[in-house]
């Protein structure tokens, strides 16, 4: 039997391979815009799959959303499962900007048009265009709250940060040392956990390569149990005078509960001020609680909206609505930006249940 089956010629194969594919194609499954997100492992994203679920029940365009697991293998496949559905606008939030470029750059041979949601793909031609918040905002948002409630003079400043393998880590990042930097150098504040940063302070402008230095010894990689261990082990190394009342740049809202966590846990801090991102459910939760700080708001509706309207547009051969370009490393990226906003105890249910984001019944103590 198996040597009959290695008799069977290879052209005869290709033609019954094709036969499949257009059986297939034609049995329906055709797709207009594909969505591939990161991660379920992350409520933000999962949000976003619930966004566009309800955005997209009102067009005629058929979708399918896809998750890459925390996996760039997995993403290039969602991709290649896509194009073979025929798609024609893949909106794409990468878990890694750089290898990313693989899957967009067969999407592009495949006449696709390709938009970047969130999270820029970097390094490549393959990006039509970039729908996201204001990152350097969000890190300057976060940063302008530590310094409106600092206490004192040389108060400690815990620096954390996103994962590097995502060009937004680089982007809050920026925004937060352009806030703070001035404020370590003024004496406001003292860095307490990161050489890189402390040889840096000087600078109110850094390179990339000097983000990376930082970014590389405060990575919680996005990761909440990462940043946890991240966290024990500074308090641990940390002297008396670098407790007390402390200030905490947490780059989002996982990361922060679990590093607010362990600073909560440790007798020597008095105090502390933790910032956030992403208005995550369990974060407003201990917003309200007085366990979390602040949060940086993105309305993922706007975003899912805008995303969907410039997929429409493209469906419909007009030329999508842009405000600015970003430059992916590669090229400039036609790009369409969304505003964020501040949320604490003080506005909370005016920002989050007012606007109908949430149900207040989703919260108790509100
Ligand atoms: C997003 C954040 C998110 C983080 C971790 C960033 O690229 O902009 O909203 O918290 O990734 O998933």
């Amino acid at each position: 039997m198996k040597r009959s089956l290695k008799a069977i010629p290879l052209v005869l194969i290709g033609i019954m391979l094709a036969v499949l594919v257009s059986a297939c194609n034609s049995s329906g499954s055709k797709v207009d815009v594909g969505i591939v997100l990161p991660t379920k492992d992350e409520p933000r994203w999962v949000q976003d799959e619930q966004r566009f679920k309800d955005a997209l029940k009102d067009t005629k365009y058929s979708s399918e959303i896809l998750f890459s697991q925390g996996s760039s293998a997995k993403e290039k496949e969602n991709v290649d499962a896509l194009i073979a559905k025929d798609i024609k606008v893949l909106i794409i939030c990468p878990q890694d900007g750089d290898a990313a470029a693989a899957a967009v750059e067969s999407a592009k041979k495949a006449g696709i048009q390709v938009i970047s949601y969130d999270r820029l793909i970097t390094n490549t031609d393959a990006v039509n265009y970039y729908v996201t918040f204001d990152s350097v905002a969000v890190g300057k948002a976060q940063a302008q709250y530590l310094v409106d409630h600092a206490k004192g003079n040389g108060q400690p400043l815990y620096l954390y940060a996103g994962a590097a393998s995502d060009n937004n880590a680089f982007l809050f990042f920026e925004g937060a040392w352009s806030v703070l930097q001035p404020k370590v150098s003024d004496g406001t504040f003292t860095i307490a956990n990161s050489s890189e940063a402390v040889a840096l302070k000087d600078k109110a402008e850094l390179s990339r390569e000097e983000q990376s230095k930082i970014i590389s010894q405060v990575t919680t990689n996005w990761d909440p149990n990462e940043a946890k261990n991240k966290a024990q082990t500074h308090l641990t190394a940390a002297s008396a005078d670098q407790k007390g009342d402390v200030a905490i740049l947490a780059p989002n809202d996982g990361t922060a509960r679990s590093i607010a966590d362990v600073f909560a846990s440790d007798s020597a801090v008095t105090s502390f001020v933790v910032s956030g991102q992403d208005a995550e459910k369990a974060s407003i939760q201990y917003i309200i609680d007085g366990k979390q700080s602040m949060t940086v708001f993105k309305d993922v509706r706007n975003l899912v909206k805008d995303s969907i309207s410039m997929a429409i547009s493209i469906l419909g051969d007009k030329t999508p609505e842009t405000t600015g370009v970003y430059n992916n490393g590669k090229v400039d990226v036609q790009a369409k930006q969304t505003d964020v906003q501040v949320v604490d105890k003080d506005n909370v249910k005016a920002a989050l249940i007012d606007s109908k984001y949430y149900e207040a019944s989703e919260f108790t103590g509100l």
